[in-house]
């Protein structure tokens, strides 16, 4: 089975590139952002703090957690519900941020997500996926972008779905969550040894999947060429 990771902060590009990318390839594509969002929504709805480590993990056990894909495209279901949709809001971000931070969740998704790729051609996204997920993956990228570039994406993507958001607020939110991500103890946001960089700033989205299939069409030259 053959499994590319992509990892990077929020708003790079990772999912619209990432997707399309597993298209072109015929390759599963799993979004672990989802995951966490999905494991978000349910501590917020449980009305439980999300940055209390052991309220969270004590809620876990009612958790099950499905990944199905409709039409080729991966839909997230708790506990039989289709909740999609509703893992797409702000609030679910931060609430997303704060519960991946505490070992017991990442722990609870870390079989899930090496599961699928033992059974499957997968390009998984996420921040740890090169580092721990999948470290021995055959293709490893880290996609950046600066976080004013990120935050801009965001606000533009978000207005596009009917949302009232303030761009300042964005920026702010983008930043705080970086600073999460990469300083949190366990599994932080941070680039693989061998990962290949992709920094997409400035760059729209297709310039930036000319550049990630331009990085993919090198490496399987490469791997090609060895067999
Ligand atoms: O990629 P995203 O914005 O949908 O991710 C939501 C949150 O989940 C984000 O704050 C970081 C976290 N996350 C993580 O810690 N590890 C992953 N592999 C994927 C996401």
């Amino acid at each position: 089975m053959i499994s590319i990771a992509i990892d990077g902060p929020s708003g790079a590009g990772k999912s619209s590139l990432s997707r399309r990318l597993a298209a072109e390839l015929g390759y599963i594509y799993v979004d672990t952002g989802a995951m966490y969002r999905t494991i978000g929504l349910y501590v917020l709805r449980s009305g439980a703090d999300t940055e209390d480590e052991d309220a969270v993990a004590a809620l876990l056990s009612g958790i099950r957690l499905e990944m199905r894909y409709v039409d080729g495209v991966q839909h997230m279901f708790l506990n039989g519900e289709d909740v999609s949709g509703l893992i797409r809001t702000e609030e679910v971000s931060m609430a997303a941020s704060h519960v991946s931070a505490h070992p017991s969740v990442r722990a609870f998704l870390l079989d899930a997500q090496r599961a699928l790729a033992k059974d499957n051609n997968v390009l998984m996204d996420g921040r740890d996926i090169g580092t721990v997920v999948l470290p021995q993956a055959d293709l490893k990228i880290f996609l950046t972008a600066t976080a004013q570039d990120r935050a801009r994406r965001r606000y533009e993507e978000l207005v596009e779905r009917g949302q009232q958001v303030d761009q300042a607020q964005i920026l702010r939110e983008v930043m705080e969550r970086d600073e999460r991500d990469i300083h949190r103890q366990t599994a932080p946001l941070r680039q693989a040894e061998d990962a290949v960089a992709v920094d997409t700033t400035g760059n729209s989205l297709e310039e930036s999947y000319r550049q990630l299939l331009e990085v993919v069409r090198e490496k399987f030259q490469r791997m090609e060429e060895r067999t």
